[in-house]
């Protein structure tokens, strides 16, 4: 029986994460403060001073990753004076030179973005999920997260054309093709790099929680159990708590001691939960592993 660790540090990450060994995590998933945003909860960053105060951080977290490892960052650039802020991408640079490769951009696209009417742009209902790599060769288990084919390809594979059934070259000399009979007779097939999820709205404890579908979906795409998932902004503790739900170990940091001793005491009562259902004498316990928090 191998033992899930879950550990929870209390402060600045950009101290914090010293104390974790180099080349010890297999995936961080993370939504650092936005630049100025949600002041009154957790102080802000100056759009201006972002990079400078990131810098430090990514530089710890391109250490302590394995590298085999990815790292997924949550931000969006806020609307600052009629014009989007030009900080994330300012990041983007900078990162590279700090020696990450950046490896995709994921969209979050939420579905159930606030509703709203604004004179010179619509609502905002995406966010980006930058994917960052110490390597070009990575681990990633795309099989994963396959998804359902969908009504829609039924009737699109019912009638093949001619076409659909060789390999058909973009007519722009990009060198990409599709072969769409290849999809003939398959339940699942990998997903977009578009996810579509709702914002977080059960999590009253904390105003900027992650759908928990968010942080599972890189767990499952670029970890395996046992592995380490890391989120040096931990807020209200999803990616722990999703982490530790499908086996994978977890480290946290969070500064507000209010969120900190919220994930703590969360810890504690599901440890003691797990300890009580693996004494309990009804039926076949299905649970293999121990939890622990450090
Ligand atoms: C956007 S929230 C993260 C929410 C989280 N993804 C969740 O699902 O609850 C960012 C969190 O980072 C914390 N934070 C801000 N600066 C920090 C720092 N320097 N070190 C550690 N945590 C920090 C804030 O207190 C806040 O809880």
């Amino acid at each position: 029986m191998k033992e899930i660790k879950t550990e929870l540090f209390f402060g600045d990450c950009t101290k914090e994460l010293k104390k974790l060994p180099d080349n010890s995590i297999d995936l961080i998933v993370t939504s650092p403060p936005y630049a100025d945003q949600r002041k009154s909860t957790y102080g802000g960053i100056h759009p201006n001073k972002y990079v400078n105060w990131f810098m430090p951080i990514s530089k710890e977290l391109l250490r302590v990753l394995k590298p085999t490892g990815t790292f997924i960052l949550n931000i969006k650039e806020k609307v600052v004076d009629g014009e989007r802020s030009t900080y994330v991408m300012e990041l983007v640079l900078e990162m590279r030179k700090q020696g990450w490769f950046w490896t995709e951009e994921f969209i979050w696209h939420k579905k159930n973005s606030f509703p709203g009417k604004w004179s010179n742009r619509f609502r905002d209902s995406w966010e980006r999920l930058l994917q960052f790599n110490k390597a070009k060769q990575f681990n990633m288990y795309q099989d994963a997260v396959k998804v359902p084919i969908g009504d829609w390809a039924k009737s699109r594979l019912k009638n093949l054309s001619t076409t659909d059934k060789k390999r058909d070259n973009a007519k722009n000399g990009s060198g990409f093709g599709k072969n769409v009979s290849n999809w003939l007779g398959k339940d699942t097939v990998y997903p977009t790099n578009v996810l579509h999820l709702a914002t977080e709205c059960n999590n009253k404890n904390h105003s900027a929680a992650f759908p928990e579908e968010l942080p599972e979906w890189f767990i499952n795409l670029f970890t395996t159990e046992y592995d380490t998932v890391l989120d040096p902004f931990a807020g209200s503790g999803t990616t722990l708590f999703v982490a530790k739900r499908m086996a994978r170990n977890s480290v946290g940091i969070e500064i507000v001691p209010e969120y900190y001793d919220m994930i703590k005491e969360k810890l504690e009562i599901e440890s003691q939960y797990i300890l009580f259902e693996e004494r309990a004498d009804y039926g076949k316990n299905k649970l293999t592993k121990s939890n622990s928090i450090r």
